[in-house]
């Protein structure tokens, strides 16, 4: 049975939930599900931006044959070439075989790598070209690296709708809500549109810099992401503000973030204490996580919340704890930086974490190390929480001084 919402007069969304993915990209738990957004224009010509993941086809299909309601479907303006949003390209293409395709060479190139029988389809387009269906004329934007090289956005001249690709999306099913005024983005949606962004696009700030820029030029009346809520006007400046933090790598919270590796306890033992000091000295920002039982994906959207962070590993076959280790590689990788670090090691007979740790920040974009640290030899003694004592005070003045 056919599934759509109306997005404006003569636009339905016409995407399927899924809550049968564990794993998005085969990574990132989506405990929560995804949407896969497609839209398709009823003007004289009828237009579909984007397909869906290849897995709800059998939705997606049915939703276009509906809203069709036997009308030929014209033109397929691809904007991402990614499979969650291309693969169902070519049962399009089989069905609508006098379908136009219209999109740029890189994506075309792409369609072609992945097997799509584009040949002959296409419509070859560049930023600024624009295109009409009847009322509608619309104009493409290049969006590079948002998230794919081919990555472009499609902007409706006539009503103000934006098809903005990955931009603004989050991980989350819809559930039959579909726009940002029929949810409470700020309590239930914005830490998995966090972790969306920074996990999937969060290394290409300077693109989506870029892209905020462009945004800037046009008058948006509403954007249609490829996941997630579609935003009207009197919402987008709460996220867009999310969107600019997030690409300049700023902070949203000036607070502190644990994160600890911990063996037997004793390092989590330590990391609590140092959380109930800085609490009791008025930090009320702060989060505390277990590597071990946090998902990366996790660690990386909270590492882009807050300010200042807290380095709390074990030694483990003389080198940092692998979790650990594998949360710095996965923060590199997605160029976090302009961090403030205070760094616990802890170890029984070679603590060397510590400097491990702080050799890797030495490899980062502006990370402050506080020069203030903890050595827990075993477990936490007098000595070491005369360290994490002065620690805690090097926070709190950084805290203060942000
Ligand atoms: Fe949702 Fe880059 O694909």
């Amino acid at each position: 049975m056919y599934n759509v919402r109306k997005v404006t007069d003569d636009l339905y969304w016409i995407g399927a939930n899924d809550h049968r993915l564990a794993l998005f990209e085969n990574i990132h738990p989506i405990p929560r599900g995804v949407s896969y957004n497609a839209y398709l224009l009823l003007d004289e010509k009828t237009v579909l931006f984007d397909t869906i993941d290849w897995s709800a086809g059998r939705q997606f299909l049915e939703n276009i044959e509906a809203v069709l309601d036997g009308r030929a479907l014209d033109y397929l303006v691809v904007n991402h070439v990614e499979p969650d949003h291309a693969a169902s390209i070519q049962e399009v293409l089989i069905r609508y075989p006098k379908i136009k395709v219209i999109s740029n060479e890189k994506a075309f190139m792409l369609m072609r790598q992945f097997g799509f029988g584009v040949d002959g389809h296409e419509d070859e387009v560049k930023e600024g070209d624009t295109r009409s269906f009847g009322k509608h004329e619309v104009t493409f934007v290049s969006a590079p690296m948002v998230h794919w090289p081919e990555a472009m956005v499609t902007y409706d001249l006539t009503n103000g709708v934006l098809f903005s690709a990955d931009a603004f999306g989050s991980f989350g099913a819809l559930d039959g809500k579909l726009f940002s005024d029929e949810v409470d983005f700020d309590r239930d949606w914005i830490d998995d549109a966090r972790r969306y962004y920074t996990n999937i696009v969060g290394k290409y700030g300077p693109h989506v810099q870029a892209l905020l820029k462009k945004a800037q030029t046009v008058d948006i009346k509403i954007v249609c992401p490829l996941h997630g809520p579609v935003w009207k006007a009197k919402d987008l400046g709460y996220l867009v503000d999310k969107y600019d933090k997030w690409s300049r790598y700023e902070p949203e919270e000036n607070g502190v973030m644990i994160v600890y590796a911990s063996m037997y306890g004793n390092m989590e033992s330590a990391a609590q204490l140092l959380a109930t000091k800085l609490a009791e000295k008025g930090v009320d920002k702060l989060a505390v996580y277990d590597v071990s039982n946090t998902h990366v994906s996790h660690l990386i959207a909270e590492s882009f919340k807050y300010s200042h962070i807290v380095l709390a590993s074990v030694t483990y076959n003389l080198g940092i704890y692998p979790l650990m280790h594998n949360y710095l590689m996965d923060m590199k990788a997605l160029n976090m930086q302009k961090r403030t670090v205070a760094i616990m090691e802890g170890g029984s007979w070679a603590p060397k974490a510590g400097q491990l740790m702080e050799e890797f920040l030495d490899g980062m974009k502006q990370m402050t190390v506080l020069n203030e640290k903890v050595t827990v030899l075993s477990t936490l003694n007098e000595s070491s929480e005369m360290e994490m004592d002065q620690m805690v005070e090097a926070i709190v003045e950084s805290l203060r001084d942000a």
